[in-house]
């Protein structure tokens, strides 16, 4: 998530801060996904079939040429890098790795009976008269993904250890955000699914490509808010009971912190912040709607893109989830989009952490598994408890070294990633100490190799470790102990 007060990029930054010890409790600060137990998962559920209507017409929308390009293998040479069809010329900010550029060719949110798919279709269910985008291509500007959104120039988000460059000005897309401006300029209501990649650790709840769907809703400035009393009043008459069956609570208040913008009529945003806060109460009261107790919270949140802004929780299994993220959208994108007389919300939600939860699906990886004892289990417009099939033995090493003066984990999992791919389960710190004389640091990472597919071999991860060994020295100028 962009958030917190101090500009942080995300969660990130606490959880990098959190000790091994930590994360084996399952302490977890909010993310957009992350660790969390996982229910099991009722018994199969009938869900109404969606009514994502198709926009042949747009001109964001990938043509069926441009979506076959999509699906070409990507190529990396030294000098340049070619994905959807289009050719890039790398720079010293090019990190896009064979393993992550692999990922755009997958579009899991395109498979109608994969459950990140199943999830998005049910949600925009919820948003019937919604134009719906989700064939945009990852590969975004750095314009799209952060000025367009009020991102600072030295916001965190922006670093390289955190985003996939190709090069300076051209990135994979963090969010769904970054096609925001664009789609408002063609309509009020939007919803934008896609891919989103972030530079991660690695472990059974984060991968660094999951999906995110986009909301906005945009009204006029001078009618808000009569409009939207008329907008909530007919909602609730339709839900009726079923709109109370789940304990909502909500202490947030407008504050300095989380103020109204200078452009906004007071009661204008207030209107706006209530619609917004209903629509998505309705939304996550109809996707848990066999949860008896679902508890949900809203608190005070930060994104350069809007404000005020706020975070939907919900507590399952004890424990308080990050939902989304979401808030009242800033007047200068609206502006920027052509529509300074209109006043509107967006939230942006992670796919992935709502299947872990409504599936049961226990590892993130599976998400992206070709075996078919998973792709076979699901069936569209079904939310249906995934049926764990056995899992094939660990294979465990463990690799030390002095870190550079430079250091930084996201980059050694990258380096993992890139060697071994989906047969990492997971690394963990498992040792550290700096030298009383030298002052240099020692660490220890402990690989956990794990296929999800199909027994590995000794031989074979041996090969894997030492191959890593190797990319670490000279990717790292690491030594090795
Ligand atoms: N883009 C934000 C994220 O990825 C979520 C968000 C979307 C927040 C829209 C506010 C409005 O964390």
């Amino acid at each position: 998530m962009f958030r917190a007060a101090s500009h942080q990029w995300s969660g990130r930054i606490a959880r990098m801060a959190m000790s091994p010890a930590q994360k084996s409790n399952g302490a977890m600060p909010a993310l957009t996904r992350g660790a969390f137990a996982l229910r099991s998962a009722s018994s199969q559920r009938i869900l109404r079939p969606a009514l994502c209507a198709s926009f042949h017409s747009s001109p964001y929308r990938l043509s069926a040429e441009q979506a076959n390009l999509m699906k070409e293998p990507p190529v990396i040479t030294t000098e340049t890098i070619t994905v959807g069809g289009q050719t890039y010329t790398k720079d010293a900010f090019s990190n896009v790795t064979p393993t992550i550029l692999e990922k755009t060719t997958r579009q899991l949110h395109l498979i109608p009976t994969h459950p990140v798919a199943i999830i998005k279709d049910l949600i925009a269910s919820t948003f019937p008269d919604f134009k719906h985008y989700d064939t945009f291509s990852p590969v975004v500007t750095t314009k799209e993904n952060f000025d367009d959104l009020c991102f600072a120039a030295d916001h965190p988000g922006r670093a390289v250890t955190d985003t996939y460059y190709l090069n300076e000005k051209v990135m994979l897309r963090t969010h769904t955000s970054a096609h925001q401006l664009k789609v408002m300029t063609e309509s009020d209501k939007i919803l934008v699914t896609a891919d989103v990649y972030r530079r991660d650790e690695i472990d059974a709840s984060h991968y660094p490509v999951f999906h995110q769907m986009e909301g906005a809703q945009l009204f006029d400035a001078k009618t808000a808010v009569e409009d939207i009393k008329a907008l909530i009043t007919r909602d609730l008459a339709a839900a009726g009971a079923a709109s109370k069956a789940i304990q909502t609570t909500d202490t947030t208040v407008i504050t300095p912190e989380n103020p109204k913008q200078a452009a906004h009529d007071e009661a204008a945003m207030l209107a706006v912040a209530d619609h917004l806060k209903h629509s998505l109460n309705l939304m996550i009261r109809r996707l848990f709607s066999h949860e008896k107790d679902l508890q949900v919270r809203w608190i005070d949140a930060t994104f350069p893109f809007t404000s005020p802004s706020w975070e939907m929780e919900i507590l399952y299994q004890g424990k308080w989830l990050e939902v989304l993220g979401c808030g009242v959208i800033q007047q200068d994108i609206l502006k920027n989009a052509g529509k300074p007389d209109k006043i509107g919300w967006a939230f942006g939600l992670g796919l992935e952490r709502l299947a872990l939860v409504l599936f049961g699906i226990p590892d993130i990886r599976l998400f992206w598994s070709q075996d078919e004892r998973f792709l076979k289990q699901f069936e569209p417009s079904k939310i249906q408890k995934f049926k764990p099939f056995s899992k094939y033995p660990a294979c465990i090493k463990d690799i030390s070294f002095w870190t550079p003066e430079k250091f930084h984990e996201n980059n050694f999992c990258e380096i993992v990633r890139d060697v071994a791919g989906d047969i990492v389960e997971d690394v963990h710190l498992i040792d550290e100490f700096t030298h009383p004389k030298t002052k240099k640091r020692s660490v220890c990472y402990r690989i956990n190799y794990r296929s999800m597919d199909r027994n590995v071999t000794n031989a074979e991860i041996n090969e894997l470790q030492e191959k890593l060994r190797e990319e670490v020295v000279q990717r790292m100028k690491v030594d090795l102990r």
